[in-house]
């Protein structure tokens, strides 16, 4: 039998990575922040100064990535790159600008593939992304895709940066979550769109309980 994915894409800042943490501690299943991936890849190319027209040489650091994801107690993921913990570093302006850059080269998209593949694994998969109901997991028996307003998901993102200690600018975190979504979004390979089937859920006026529990009752779950 096959094992059961649920895959929550979305936008950044729609809430996809708190709800996905929830569903997988409350399913019981393994989680694939599958955004770690491109943001650990764009942290090795800044780290590593290599340049992004090269493309070769990053799907090589894509491919090369040494990461381990440690689950904590509260459903948070400590991240660790070459065992360096890199959970801060990872949220910063500078790495997600350069993701939805890498994020956009078919090779690292490619070189990425088989990793988030591994993440499949008993009892089951909670996968966090933008492509993991129409490209990494075709086949998932429940897809959710989220969105919300930008300035809402602006709002959550300040909010989240300043509760890590990271300072952020609100106007410039828009603008930046803007010039994403265009990026994502007309992208040729892996756009941003709900897959076929997909539950489509706007969280702008939600609490995150009750998207969770939309989600769990969507996926037939009763606690
Ligand atoms: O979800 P998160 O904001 O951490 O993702 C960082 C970047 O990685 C996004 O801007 C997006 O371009 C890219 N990404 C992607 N496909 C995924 C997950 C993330 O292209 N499945």
């Amino acid at each position: 039998p096959t094992i059961p994915v649920v895959t929550v894409d979305g936008p950044s800042g729609s809430g996809k990575g708190t709800i996905s943490q929830i569903l997988a501690t409350k399913l019981g299943y393994h989680l694939l922040d599958s955004g770690a991936l491109y943001r650990l890849t764009a942290l090795a190319v800044i780290k590593n100064d290599i340049d992004i027209n090269q493309v070769d040489k990053v799907a090589q650091a894509a491919l090369d990535l040494d990461v381990v994801f440690d689950p904590q107690p509260d459903g948070e993921q400590k991240v660790l790159l070459n065992g360096e913990d890199v959970g801060v570093q990872l949220r910063l302006d500078e790495t997600s600008a350069m993701a939805s850059q890498v994020a956009a080269i078919p090779e690292v998209r490619e070189a990425l593939l088989i990793r988030q593949k591994q993440f499949r694994q008993k009892p089951g998969l909670v996968a966090d992304g933008r492509d993991m109901g129409t490209v990494v997991f075709p086949d998932a028996e429940h897809k959710v895709f989220l969105t919300a307003s930008p300035e809402i998901r602006a709002e959550r993102r300040h909010k989240q940066l300043i509760e890590k200690g990271v300072d952020a600018n609100i106007s410039h975190l828009l603008k930046s979550i803007i010039d994403r979504d265009e990026r994502d979004r007309t992208r040729t390979v892996a756009p941003l769109v709900p897959a076929e089937g997909a539950f489509v859920i706007d969280s702008s006026d939600l609490t995150i309980d009750e998207v969770v529990q939309q989600i769990l009752d969507f996926i037939g779950f009763s606690e």
